[in-house]
């Protein structure tokens, strides 16, 4: 069945929520980030109020590099498909979200993984493709440096070819488990891929039979061109950032003329726009706010979080100085919508001010204001045919996120841009994406 309302996620970049100083909120959460309680607490508040997913970002390093990494900003998280494997008995309807990076796996473990997660979660599971972007991260696979961009991206393109093609090696048919005949499967119905690429070479047949989607949904974030192919090519679900309608329109006009071009259906890739939801009741507490994350902040984290970005030192530049010349896009290795977004700003904030704007996630979109404002703001850019939903990245966990279901959630859901009750069905079904055909089935 399809769902015509809006889709929300539940977005966990960090476990207290999308700043990289969020943990140090007043009531941000301590050592239970690393106990089940504290993300079933949230699963389970996430699911009373009928959000589609609850999504949870990852990367494989800790960001210490960089002068604020160990002490500030260590990160340390649980391992997404774990957390939500434990979150699937745990919860009966939403949509579980897991990131994983195709530059430091196997297709064949994350096949297995993400079929796994979708039968305990009776086909709930999602894939969030990353091709990863930290140095750190390849100092923990063996590399000396971070695999070029483009590279990253092809590799990631076969990834997701083996993995389709491992999840369709058993066709729904195949299990019998017939005890009279002896035939626990159907061995016409099991079948070796024999894949051997550029990057892999993989026989198959998965252990995990068909999952309970056929294909678990797949996700991608990446807006770079090659990002953009990879999500037309192969993405039912896409991350984007959006700072206006306008702009949120054409992206829309853009991903649209790329899924034709590869034969896909546009109403079958669903965008969904990176939101910073607050609650504020009054001017005061606005302000408040405001002086509360200023205080919460660390220069070095923001100098950090910029040099990071853009891949260039900035240790030898006054902080308190425009910023240098920017890097030219091509051959650019750093976070392309960071560089992106850094072009937009005025050219005449200091290296500091910059620093201390993306450490507010200020590439997302902040809707702050009364729960009226805010679900005006939500509304207006889903009814514009803008997004088809949102990625909900709270400041601060579970404040915000609570304040967002007490008092926006209503007021969405009497305007029908957020649903009632979960449609029955796997995730698939319940978001209104289409069954995927197997491409080894013998049936005809
Ligand atoms: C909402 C959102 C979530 C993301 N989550 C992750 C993540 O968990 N891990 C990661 O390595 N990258 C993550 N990214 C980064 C993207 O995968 C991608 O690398 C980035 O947007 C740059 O695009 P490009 O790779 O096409 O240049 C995320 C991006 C967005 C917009």
């Amino acid at each position: 069945m399809s769902q015509n309302t809006a889709i929300f996620n539940l977005f966990f970049f960090n476990p207290q929520g999308d700043y990289r100083f969020s943990w140090r909120h007043p009531e941000a959460p301590g050592q239970e980030i690393f106990t089940l309680k504290y993300y079933a607490d949230l699963a389970r508040k996430a699911e009373a109020a009928t959000l589609d997913n609850i999504f949870i970002a990852d990367h494989v390093a800790i960001w210490d590099t960089v002068p604020s990494g160990l002490a500030h900003y260590a990160n340390p998280r649980l391992e997404p498909i774990t957390l939500l494997a434990a979150l699937s008995a745990v919860t009966e309807h939403i949509g579980l979200m897991a990131t994983a990076s195709t530059s430091y796996n196997e297709p064949y473990n994350l096949a297995r993984y993400f079929a796994s997660l979708d039968f305990l979660s009776q086909g709930r599971a999602s894939w969030n493709v990353v091709t990863s972007w930290l140095p750190e991260e390849a100092a923990n696979y063996g590399l000396e440096q971070l695999p070029e961009h483009g590279y990253r991206y092809q590799r990631a393109a076969e990834f997701i070819e083996v993995v389709r093609k491992l999840w369709d090696s058993w066709e729904d048919e195949a299990v019998l488990i017939n005890k009279q005949s002896g035939y626990f499967t159907d061995p016409q119905r099991v079948h070796q891929l024999n894949h051997e690429g550029k990057f892999f070479k993989v026989r198959g047949p998965l252990n995990v039979p068909r999952p309970p989607q056929g294909h678990p949904i797949v996700v991608q974030a990446g807006s770079s061109e090659s990002g953009k192919q990879l999500a037309a090519a192969q993405a039912d679900i896409h991350f984007v950032f959006m700072s206006n309608i306008e702009k949120g329109l054409a992206y829309r006009a853009d991903m649209d003329r790329r899924l034709r071009e590869v034969g896909r259906e546009p109403s079958q890739f669903k965008i969904l726009g990176g939101v910073l939801p607050v609650v504020v009741n009054t001017p005061e507490e606005k302000q408040q706010r405001e002086q509360l994350i200023q205080e919460l902040m660390n220069d070095q984290m923001a100098l950090d979080l910029l040099t990071t970005y853009l891949r260039m030192d900035l240790s030898e530049y006054d902080p308190h100085a425009p910023l240098p010349p920017l890097p030219a896009e091509e051959g650019f290795d750093g976070l392309r919508t960071a560089l992106e977004i850094i072009r937009g700003y005025d050219a005449n904030l200091t290296v500091l001010q910059l620093g201390r704007l993306l450490l507010q996630s200020s590439d997302s979109w902040l809707v702050i204001g009364t729960a009226e404002e805010v679900a005006d703001k939500l509304s207006e850019a889903f009814n514009a045919g803008a997004v088809d939903g949102y990625n909900l990245m709270f400041p601060f966990l579970p404040v915000d996120l609570d304040n967002f279901i007490e008092q926006v959630a209503p007021l969405l859901k009497a305007r029908g841009v957020m649903k009632q009750a979960y449609s029955p069905g796997t995730l698939r079904e319940k978001l209104g994406l289409a069954p995927v055909a197997n491409q080894f089935s013998t049936k005809n």
